[in-house]
């Protein structure tokens, strides 16, 4: 075998895609063609699922119906026994894990469990997409005590999802900001969840196992998990005026800074400028800039010492935590958007598979002569 390999795969191109191009040395995010900046501008979280999956822009018609679909009661519901079974969990089990436990789960459910046909996968697509912020707004209502509510079928996705979380109607700029939230996370090419999505189809398994997969290497800190541990060091750091100090002594104790870094993109991440201004609106709607304040001291200094930009995952948490979404739950609500771009690359890898099987380097001893246990 060649010993040549790259460290985490780093630039090794693994299959073609036809459904999101990043220029990481201009900072661009593409969906299907599209730039992310236009669809954050003129399209919603729907519409963009609906990109994703289809390959173009709906008709005003398709739209429709593919919005009616997403927020339809039968899709959106959870099976009372899935219900019984999140009561049945730990109070302590933290959301990431219930989402993971809950879409496993969910498949036990769907009618179309054993189907993998595309027509069967793309169904699966729309109620898994429906259902996952249900199963993350009940588990939040769960722990707290409270009855799990009932998704409303006249909301987007979105105020449906802030909504069920917390019994208030959204403010329009909640609503706006949450669906941007959702556009932004929508997809990211061979990110680390979507390589586990696609190892997984690529067996012909199914779609919720492929998520299920993606849930568990999107938790993890240097992806999806950042976004909490951005808002743990905002909690630690707790107030602007002592931000530079800190900061400057965690870059000289070579403390890895969560909400910076990335593998592809060699400046500012482009989602991450939207979601500063508007955890900044957010912030001032509600009367508490201090997260962002501290935020973007703590950006000057690790921009400024290390030439390393913010990504996506630094302003997303200050946005939710001013809509009053516990910070266990930003990485769930990553996963209630990247779904659909999960359920877009599985069905890409189904519509023209081969299996994922690399090689390591073996670097092992391969000839040891056997010991007997009582000789050891
Ligand atoms: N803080 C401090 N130093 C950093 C950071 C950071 N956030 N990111 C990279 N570096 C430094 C590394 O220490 C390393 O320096 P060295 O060569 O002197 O040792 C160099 O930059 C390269 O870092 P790698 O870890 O090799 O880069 P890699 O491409 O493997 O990692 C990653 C990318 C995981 C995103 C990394 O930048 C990181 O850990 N960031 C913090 C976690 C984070 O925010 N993750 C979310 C990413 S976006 C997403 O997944 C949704």
């Amino acid at each position: 075998m060649s010993s040549a390999f790259k460290a985490g795969l780093e630039d090794v191109v693994v299959s073609t895609s036809d459904i999101c191009f990043i220029d990481g040395k201009e900072g661009r995010l593409v969906y299907r063609g599209y730039d992310v900046n236009d669809l954050v501008e003129h399209s919603t979280f729907e519409e963009v699922v609906h990109l994703l999956w289809q390959g173009d822009l709906p008709s005003r018609k398709d739209l429709e119906a593919h919005r009616k679909a997403l927020s339809a009661t039968a899709n959106r519901r959870l099976p009372p026994r899935l219900l019984g079974l999140l009561r049945a969990l730990p109070k302590k089990t933290t959301p990431m894990d219930v989402l993971r436990t809950g879409v496993s789960a969910l498949s036990a459910f769907d009618p179309d469990a054993a189907d993998n046909s595309k027509q069967a996968t793309y169904r699966k697509a729309v109620r898994l997409t429906a259902q996952m912020p249900t199963l993350v707004a009940a588990w939040e209502r769960i722990r707290r005590g409270k009855a799990p509510l009932a998704p409303n079928p006249k909301l987007s996705l979105a105020a449906n999802f802030l909504w069920m979380m917390s019994g208030k109607t959204p403010t329009p700029l909640a609503e706006q900001t949450f669906d941007v939230a959702l556009i932004l996370h929508a997809d990211h090419e061979f990110n680390a969840s979507t390589f586990a999505a696609r190892v997984t189809a690529a067996t012909l398994s199914d779609l919720h196992s492929s998520v299920t997969s993606a849930i568990g290497a999107l938790k993890g800190p240097l992806h999806g998990g950042a976004n909490e541990q951005v808002m743990r060091m905002v909690e630690k750091i707790k107030s602007p005026a002592v931000a530079d100090a800190w900061i400057h002594k965690a870059i000289a104790d070579r403390v890895r800074i969560m909400g910076f870094g990335h593998r592809v993109y060699r400046v500012e991440d482009p989602r991450a400028r939207h979601l500063r201004r508007l955890a900044a609106e957010l912030g001032r709607q509600v009367g508490d800039t201090s997260a962002v304040e501290i935020l973007d001291i703590v950006a000057r200094a690790v921009t400024g010492d290390k030439h390393i930009y913010p990504n996506v995952d630094l302003y997303s948490g200050a946005a939710y935590a001013s809509m009053g979404i516990p910070t266990d739950q930003f990485t769930p609500i990553f996963a209630i958007s990247r779904v659909a771009g999960w359920a877009a690359h599985v069905m890409e890898q189904h519509a023209n598979n081969r299996l994922i099987r690399p090689r390591s380097d073996y670097t092992g001893a391969t000839h040891l002569t056997y010991v007997p246990i009582d000789r050891r």
